[in-house]
């Protein structure tokens, strides 16, 4: 069943050979086709320099995505989705390979005059391509809508995403430009809104009265894989912190908005990310902190370590492993730390937000049998499970007074059934023009300043970086950013 309601469309890929389309986009757009979810006349071209044909292209992504779905594949799914493939021979540095698709969309099945236009090149492409298909007509919306879908990074730093933003503007409209963080299309990060404004009892706790501290984490075993070259020359605090972790900070402490609006989402975030504390240049070392990945082990299996991996400058000082700590100075969260971390080659593959409450004003157990009170906390797990729980302490059964920590788990904790991504929501709703879930240019920018002085100051330091071994939780001496002894990292939904 295709959606008869969606306007047809053309989906172009630029990069369509790359890493990013055949692991995420394609798989996604497969999934979108067997949930029903494409317009029934959606066309897909993939743009690549590759000597590929359509019969070619679809032969490979049937066996990617067959191998990808090992229990699940559907094979008139793919016929469906294959029956939409076309592929289109070009170079993206080539002004004559934008007119030759111009004519290829402009007649025959591909014509619908509504068109996206998918980045998925390195970053340093996005203004060429830009003005390559704005020179070739194809920003025109004379005969039907066009959008352009940007991936992150947005810029390398401040300067380079102003000067992308301002010649991304050269040739479309805000409207047009859909900048993705596929971090805002996960399940439970999109959960962080319904469970803080869907329940009224969280609201009066959610603020520095009652909460400790919040920390974000994000952690891989994976190592760069064969990204060396994109990778070596970007690290994790731009890689994961400038954008996904942060886009994650603004939605656990945003405000209300006035409702579900585009705008008014993005205005509240905005409004965060400004209250944030700037991180003086003389200050770098007491919030952010910076590893690199050594030899080690993960899940049992020999890594070699970051300095290694193909493609890697024999000294870099790039960090695979980065933590930063923000303050929010508003009403809601004034002198409340939050902790963000990421790493590659971690001990195991963990995403959440984990919210630490403080402990009761009165001791009043003080005399009895219980030596200890853990706190009361809020974990959201984004991956690899979804899951939502808290932790609060009971009395043991028993004659004694003592307690232990109870899990309360949200009833559909474990893997999602769904199996619908964070590609998936987003694809549809560039498909639908809902832009609630991509980034403002402000939101970029206001990231951007705060991480620019960090950046500044590693760039400077380029003799040394501190090791961690693969496969563990990344280096100690982070601790020593934490407020207090008594705040530590949780690593998984136990400990
Ligand atoms: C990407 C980063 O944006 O996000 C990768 O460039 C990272 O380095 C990836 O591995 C993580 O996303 P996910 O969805 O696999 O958790």
């Amino acid at each position: 069943m295709s959606r008869q309601d969606a306007e047809a469309c053309t989906f172009i890929i630029f990069g369509v050979t790359g890493n990013l389309a055949r692991n995420k986009l394609l798989p996604a757009l497969y999934r979108l086709q067997q949930a029903g979810r494409l317009p029934a006349q959606m066309k897909i071209v993939g743009f690549g320099r590759r000597d590929w044909t359509t019969d070619s292209w679809r032969a490979q992504l049937e066996r990617e995505i067959r191998q990808r779905e090992s229990n699940g594949f559907d094979s008139e799914t793919f016929a469906a989705l294959a029956a939409r493939l076309h592929y289109f021979r070009g170079d993206l540095a080539e002004p004559a390979s934008y007119q030759a698709l111009h004519a290829e969309l402009g007649s025959g099945p591909l014509c619908s005059g509504n068109m996206i236009f998918y980045m998925a090149i390195p970053p340093s492409n996005y203004a060429a391509v830009s003005s390559s298909l704005a020179a070739a007509g194809l920003n025109s919306e004379a005969n039907g809508w066009k959008r352009l879908v940007i991936e992150k990074p947005f810029g390398y730093d401040l300067e380079s995403a102003q000067t992308l933003e301002a010649k991304i503007h050269q040739h479309f409209s805000e409207p047009q430009i859909f900048r993705i963080d596929h971090y805002l299309g996960k399940g439970m990060v999109q959960n962080v809104l319904v469970f803080r404004f869907a329940n009224l009892m969280l609201e009066p706790l959610w603020n520095r009265n009652y909460i400790d501290h919040v920390q974000i984490t994000h952690a891989e075993t994976r190592g760069i894989e064969d990204r060396a070259g994109y990778y070596d020359h970007t690290g994790a605090m731009r890689d994961m912190i400038q954008s996904h972790l942060l886009q994650m900070l603004t939605l656990v402490a945003m405000e209300p908005p006035p409702n579900m609006d585009a705008e008014s989402l993005r205005d509240e975030k905005v409004k965060v990310l400004k209250s944030i504390r700037p991180i003086a240049r003389n200050a770098v070392n007491a919030h952010a902190f910076r590893a690199q990945y050594a030899r080690g082990a993960v899940d049992g299996q020999e890594v070699c370590g970051y300095l290694e991996e193909e493609g890697v400058a024999a000294n870099s000082v790039t960090e695979t492993y980065a933590f930063l700590k923000v303050y929010i100075d508003n009403w809601r969260w004034r002198n409340i730390p939050f902790y963000l971390r990421t790493g590659k080659r971690m001990a195991r593959q963990s995403s959440m937000i984990c919210i630490r409450f403080k402990h009761p004003p009165q001791q009043l157990f003080r005399q009895t049998a219980i030596d200890k009170l853990e706190p009361n906390w809020i974990l959201l797990e984004i991956q690899p499970n979804e899951c939502l729980r808290m932790e609060m302490q009971v009395k043991e059964p028993g004659l004694e007074l003592r307690t232990h920590t109870t899990r309360l788990d949200a009833s559909y904790c474990g893997i999602s059934d769904y199996g619908i991504g964070a590609y998936e929501a987003l694809l549809l709703d560039v498909i639908e023009n809902d832009r609630s879930l991509f980034l403002r240019y402000d939101e970029i920018r206001l990231a951007w300043e705060l991480i620019d002085p960090i950046l500044k100051a590693w760039a400077t330091e380029s003799d040394h970086i501190q090791p961690y071994r693969a496969g563990s939780w990344g280096p100690e001496q982070d601790l020593r950013l934490f407020d207090r002894e008594d705040q530590y990292w949780r690593n998984t939904l136990e400990g």
